[in-house]
């Protein structure tokens, strides 16, 4: 029987060498101007951070801190691959994010807070005030009897409460896992169980897209859902978007919620020592989908994190403290954590929060923003983008602010969103760094250093100073670059942002990340431990990758992402769906967006009513970035003769492409059936190829 199902696998595995056409793009030239005022601008770096250098180059990140005692160690890898940065220090995140920048840079604005609403004010917060606030909360988190090591959840919206809440964690060692605000009560929930939190922290209401949305509601889905795991809450520490008022329905449950404003009083203008943690004590927990439906919880540690998103803050975006930097990501996003919070702030610089839809209420919004702030650095998604761009081709040109830097982050960017990212909203004036990156990574990965390397449309670059990818393919042959092969790719070294392991799961920290390419499972040689990325990915001739997307089950809606397994089991909680296969689709402002297919239990009729409840239930158990595009009710799901159920002729299906040879399938009539479902009579297909992450698509068990 195995011999039956491996045949279509084997064929399935060479697709990782299949060639990769694609235009060479032309390159673009850093200003001078930019170039003359650049944080990095001697290309020997290059070579400082070679393999040779390794691991005492990343010297430098460390010193752009401040130590409360110095470290012994560069890297430990005692305990390969878990690796440990600067060994030995004695170090605070908090401390380095606010404290010491008091004296030079006190009554700087260290956060502008936008609400949504345009009517209402922006909100300036100082270091001086931001110190007061943090050490507030931290008097009160301690008093609450928290202390280092233990974990809070955190389930907040883009608000200054939440960076002031993250940055009271990390002063007392708290290890905090914020949640995306936009994600369901049930999933946060099952993020609490996973990290074993007693305390949660979140807010009554939002605006989103001109709404106030009653946020405590999910407060209590996520308390319940995660009792149902098996974790108690004792306490919810709500925020209020209005202090002293109450702004949403959702009634506070006594002896077990609090206003924060209100236990806040107690604590007026207490300060708090930032605790001389140890460089590897974690720093924060950050979820991530992954190939199981179980939540996968990146544990970053403070040193190596800080150092590392601090250092890239400052080389590759470029920024100064008198710059007003404005990252549009959400810090529910490792994004936000890295390149909102922790980076910017470690660089004393003002950092733009904006609580709302960039397309609110208009797609001129962020260059309002930009405008009246004088905002000089921007950072954004390729889906907001696209959705700028088709909304409001020439919104830009009708403000005057004036950006020296841009960045995009999240999914790849094609050649064309990113000329108009780069005549539009750069005004051919800023250059643009196109970053990828993983939550696992910590910071950036591939990109180009701004005033060194010159830009290529489509292409992240080459890896960052001291990142050293390779590409391997499925035997673990390197991939030389040039080639126009597609394969794994891999960093050959470890780095400081890198997690320090799966929170609670060392051996699928082991087995998601190395054990494909390590050979000797025992070796404290960090030359043995490739760390695999999960993305597909060509290096062109002139050494830049470009990244063709995820190669395991994880589906990047929007630059989020989201595991297939996660979406399935959410439609299995629908009790008349017997099976359920998630496919991604192309899509032309998301990337990609997930499509359902559904097989329903004997007896059952397909009914309207069925999808919608599926729908309703991606919502609920996810969050509505889960939605799907459509829901197919099918008479019965591709499968193997050994009964894996074929999710890339799915695929290839949802995305209009040419199925190939079924007839190996043992069901091989129900393709055609679905076909005309989807399709309808007149099938339209293309023999146009499918991009790598779709045509790998459900290969990984
Ligand atoms: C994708 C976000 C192409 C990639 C920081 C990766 C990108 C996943 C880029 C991680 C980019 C991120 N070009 N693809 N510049 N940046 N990706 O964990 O597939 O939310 O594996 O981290 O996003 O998403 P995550």
């Amino acid at each position: 029987m195995a011999k039956t199902i491996d045949k279509p696998e084997l064929t399935e595995v060479s697709e990782a060498q299949i060639a990769v056409h694609w235009k060479e793009e032309e390159y673009y030239q850093p200003s001078e101007q930019f170039k003359a005022q650049a944080n990095l601008r001697d290309a020997r770096i290059l070579e400082k951070f070679g393999l040779d250098n390794f691991p005492d180059c990343f010297k430098a990140y460390a010193d752009m801190l401040t130590w409360f005692e110095p470290y012994r160690a560069v890297l430990d890898t005692s305990d390969a691959p878990f690796w440990k940065w600067f060994a030995g220090g004695k170090i605070n995140a908090s401390y380095n994010c606010v404290d010491r920048h008091l004296a030079k840079y006190g009554n700087k604005a260290a956060f502008i807070f936008v609400p949504e609403p345009e009517a209402e004010q922006d909100v300036t917060i100082t270091y001086q005030e931001l110190y007061d606030r943090v050490n507030e909360v931290a008097a009160l988190l301690r008093g609450l009897g928290l202390k280092a090591g233990d974990r809070v959840t955190l389930h907040m919206p883009m608000v200054p409460e939440l960076p002031i809440t993250m940055l009271a964690c990390a002063r007392l060692g708290i290890i905090h896992s914020q949640v995306f605000g936009g994600f369901s009560g049930q999933a946060c929930g099952s993020r609490i169980q996973d990290s074993g939190s007693r305390v949660l922290i979140t807010m009554d209401s939002y605006w989103r897209n001109g709404t106030l949305i009653d946020h405590k509601a999910n407060a209590d889905i996520a308390v319940r859902a995660a009792k149902d795991l098996g974790q108690d809450v004792d306490k919810v520490l709500v925020w209020q978007r209005y202090p002293g008022k109450y702004s949403a329905k959702t009634p506070m449950v006594p002896g077990r919620d609090f206003f924060v404003n209100d236990l806040l009083k107690e604590y007026k203008s207490r300060k708090v020592e930032p605790v001389a943690l140890p460089s590897e004590g974690p720093l924060f927990l950050m979820y991530s989908s992954g190939t199981t439906g179980k939540p996968k919880g990146a544990q970053h540690g403070i040193a190596g994190y800080l150092a590392y998103v601090t250092a890239t803050s400052k080389w590759i975006l470029d920024i100064h403290p008198e710059d007003i930097y404005w990252c549009m990501a959400d810090i529910g996003w490792i994004t936000g954590h890295s390149y909102i919070v922790y980076g910017p702030l470690a660089n004393a610089a003002t950092s733009v929060l904006y609580e709302g839809v960039p397309t609110y209420p208009d797609a001129g919004r962020p260059w309002r923003i930009a405008e009246r702030l004088g905002v000089n650095i921007f950072h954004t998604a390729p889906t907001a983008i696209r959705m700028l761009r088709k909304l409001g081709p020439q919104e830009p040109r009708k403000y005057k602010y004036h950006f020296k830097s841009m960045t995009t982050v999240g999914e790849p960017i094609e050649p064309e969103a990113w000329r108009w990212y780069y005549d539009e909203v750069g005004k051919r004036e800023a250059i643009i760094t196109d970053t990828w990156w993983l939550t696992e990574t910590g910071g950036f990965l591939g990109t180009t250093v701004p005033a060194i390397n010159p830009m290529k449309p489509g292409s992240c670059g080459p890896g960052a100073p001291g990142i050293h990818p390779i590409i391997y393919d499925e035997t673990g042959a390197e991939v030389p670059k040039g080639s126009g092969k597609a394969g794994n790719i891999c960093i050959r070294n470890p780095w400081p942002g890198i997690m320090q392991t799966i929170w609670g799961d060392r051996d699928r920290y082991v087995k998601t990340y190395f054990s494909k390419y390590n050979k000797n499972p025992k070796s404290k040689d960090w030359r043995d431990w490739p760390f695999m990325c999960g993305d597909g990915a060509v290096q062109a001739a002139d050494g830049y990758y470009r990244i063709l997307g995820r190669i395991d089950d994880v589906i990047n809606v929007a630059g989020h992402r989201l595991g297939t397994k996660e979406i399935e089991s959410a439609c299995l909680t629908v009790p008349e769906v017997a099976e359920a296969a998630v496919v991604p689709v192309q899509d032309e402002l998301k990337g990609r967006v997930p499509e359902v297919y559904i097989a329903v239990k004997p007896g059952v009729q397909p009914s309207q009513d069925v999808i919608d409840r599926v729908i309703k239930a991606n919502e609920e158990v996810i969050g509505k970035i889960a939605r799907p595009k459509h829901v197919y009710i099918v008479p019965d799901m591709p499968k193997t003769r050994s009964g894996k159920i074929m999710r890339r002729v799915l695929a290839a299906i949802s995305n209009r492409r040419d199925v190939g040879d079924v007839t190996t399938l043992a069901n091989p009539d129900v393709v055609d059936q679905i076909r005309t479902m989807v399709q309808g009579k007149e099938t339209v297909t293309t023999q146009a190829e499918l991009p790598e992450d779709i045509a790998k698509f459900g290969q990984v068990e």
